[in-house]
């Protein structure tokens, strides 16, 4: 079935090989509206991910340190979870299982200034935090840590596989 409609849709593209940039434009269009490809859309970062555009005066703050080493900061809104933020601007955490903690890909270590703030991970976060990689005391799942105005300032690191962070990583 969905093969048939992948098949369909293909050959709607190669009925018009030649045909004007208006035609092709159309013709994309109806490729895109399609269901089996509704999510070939453009938005706004702050659309990616469920991710809400924070009241003015009520901005959080978060930082990433990716895997070289470089930080990258955002104003973010209370709420918005690590996993959605990380994936909006294109950092490099896979979140594989949705955000439904049933993996450990988005798997990040949080500044120990900041890890009590966080309210307890739950069983099902531990159990899958036992099968990260490079697990330290004060990893956490990306996709269970939601912004608060106690997390504002927050900094993350993204675990390099060889690497295995300690407090000093964050000065
Ligand atoms: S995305 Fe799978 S546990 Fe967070």
């Amino acid at each position: 079935m969905i093969r048939s409609i992948f098949q369909r849709q293909i050959r709607g593209i190669h009925y018009y090989p030649f045909a004007s940039t208006s035609q092709s434009l159309i013709n994309c269009k109806s490729f895109v509206a399609a269901p089996f490809f509704k999510s070939l859309h453009t938005s706004p970062i702050l659309s990616h991910g469920h991710l809400h555009t924070p009241k003015p005066g009520e901005e959080l703050h978060i930082t990433f340190i990716t895997k070289d080493g470089n930080q990258y900061t955002y104003e973010v809104a209370e709420g918005d979870n690590i996993l959605d933020i990380a994936q909006a601007h294109n950092l490099d955490m896979e979140g594989a299982c949705g955000g439904s903690c049933a993996c450990s890909t988005c798997h990040v270590i949080v500044d120990p200034e900041f890890y009590d703030e966080i309210p307890e991970p739950s069983d099902d976060e531990n159990d899958m935090l036992d099968l990260a990689f490079g697990l330290t005391e004060t990893s956490r799942l990306g996709c269970q840590v939601k912004m608060s105005k106690e997390l504002d300032g927050i900094r993350v690191a993204l675990p390099a596989m060889t690497r295995n962070l300690q407090n000093k990583d964050f000065n």
